[in-house]
């Protein structure tokens, strides 16, 4: 392995986020996407941010990356990840360099970031070269362990184009090209998706390993809360482009606060029982007038509502021991 690699700190970088805002801006007027979220991503971690569809995962990913497409903008807030800086108000330049240097980011459907007319093994010396690595041999020798790691045979996918591949074999592939330049941040956004159960179940592994491998400080979003209690150290549950509730996984499946945590685990068959015993989680996601009401965004499908949820939005606050809730229930007014 190439000494640039192994000359790296061990440090894992924590990310800190604060007063969050990101926004789309469409005909029918604005959508808050992330409202206002504070969150610490603890270093050498595995932090699972799990929600519905449309609860804002996606953004707040991006927007940790500031890579936030059109029509979105962020609005306010900062991200600072250890050693580097506010990633929201850092210069273009030392941006770029921490994307895939620092921060390695998997996007949702991932093999829609490959080009598709040049050969992976090809893409990967791109990246080396835009990030200035001097030793692009030790590179693909990296990118082939991380593939062979994978499962996959890796000299002959190097030499394919992304339509040679199948989805699980792209998303392993974009795995790959986030972990290939040593991020010591990563970022995986539904990582297992296009697999079947049996190759998610071997990536996430695989996740796992090269997590503790490498003191990473891993991202996982789902909105597979299986997924998320299987892997990860930490949960966070978001809701309307808002903080639900957080704490460590155990803490969060044994004992779940706000009603909406509850629903979510009740869904997942493993651990509620048998599937029959499995209940969906009834209702829709807020709409935007549900955005801008005054309430609580849960309130509409909560069972456990009270008349104050109509007319105030619950604050997210600490209940102790790495834990925060933004429930009235919780914050004593029953
Ligand atoms: N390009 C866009 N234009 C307008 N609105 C958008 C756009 N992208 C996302 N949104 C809106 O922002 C909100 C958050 O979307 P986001 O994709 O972050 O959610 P998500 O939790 O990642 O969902 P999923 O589980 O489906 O990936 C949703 O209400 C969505 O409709
Ligand atoms: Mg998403």
């Amino acid at each position: 392995m190439a000494a640039e690699f192994e000359a790296r700190d061990f440090h894992a970088r924590g990310v800190q986020i604060r007063n969050l805002r990101v926004s789309y801006q469409t005909p029918q007027g604005d959508i808050p996407a992330v409202n206002g979220v504070n969150l610490s991503i603890a270093p050498g971690k595995i932090t699972g941010i799990i929600g519905e569809s449309g609860s804002g995962k996606s953004t707040l990913a991006m927007a940790l990356m500031n890579t936030v497409p059109r029509p979105g903008r962020i609005i306010s807030g900062s991200v600072v990840v250890d050693g580097i800086g506010d990633m929201l108000t850092i210069d273009k330049e030392s941006r770029r360099r921490a994307h895939g240097r620092h921060l390695g980011f998997v996007f949702q459907a991932s093999q829609n970031s490959l080009n598709p007319l040049r050969r992976i093994g090809a893409q990967v010396l791109d990246l080396g070269r835009s990030h200035n690595v001097k030793d692009l041999r030790a590179l693909i020798k990296r990118a082939k362990e991380l593939l062979g790691k994978m499962g996959l045979n890796a000299d002959r996918v190097l030499l394919s184009y992304q339509h040679e591949l199948s989805g699980g074999m792209r998303q392993r592939v974009g795995i790959m090209f986030a972990l290939v330049l040593d991020a010591r941040v990563v970022i995986l956004d539904e990582p297992t998706t296009a697999l079947d159960m049996l190759s998610q179940a071997s990536v996430l592994q695989i996740v796992r390993q090269i997590h503790q491998e490498r003191h990473l400080t891993t991202v996982l979003i789902s909105h597979d809360m299986g997924v998320v209690a299987d892997l990860a150290d930490n949960v966070v549950v978001m809701y309307g482009g808002e903080l639900a509730e957080q704490g460590s996984t155990e803490e969060v499946l044994a004992h779940p606060l706000h009603p909406y945590t509850q629903g979510l685990i009740k869904a997942i068959p493993r651990i509620s029982g048998p599937l029959d015993q499995a209940v969906a989680l009834p209702g829709l996601p807020p709409d935007s007038a549900a955005l801008m009401a005054h309430g609580c965004l849960f309130a509409g499908r909560c069972p456990k509502r009270l008349p104050v949820c109509g007319e105030s939005r619950p604050t997210y606050e600490s209940v102790g021991q790495g834990r925060y809730v933004a429930c009235f229930r919780v914050a004593g007014h029953d």
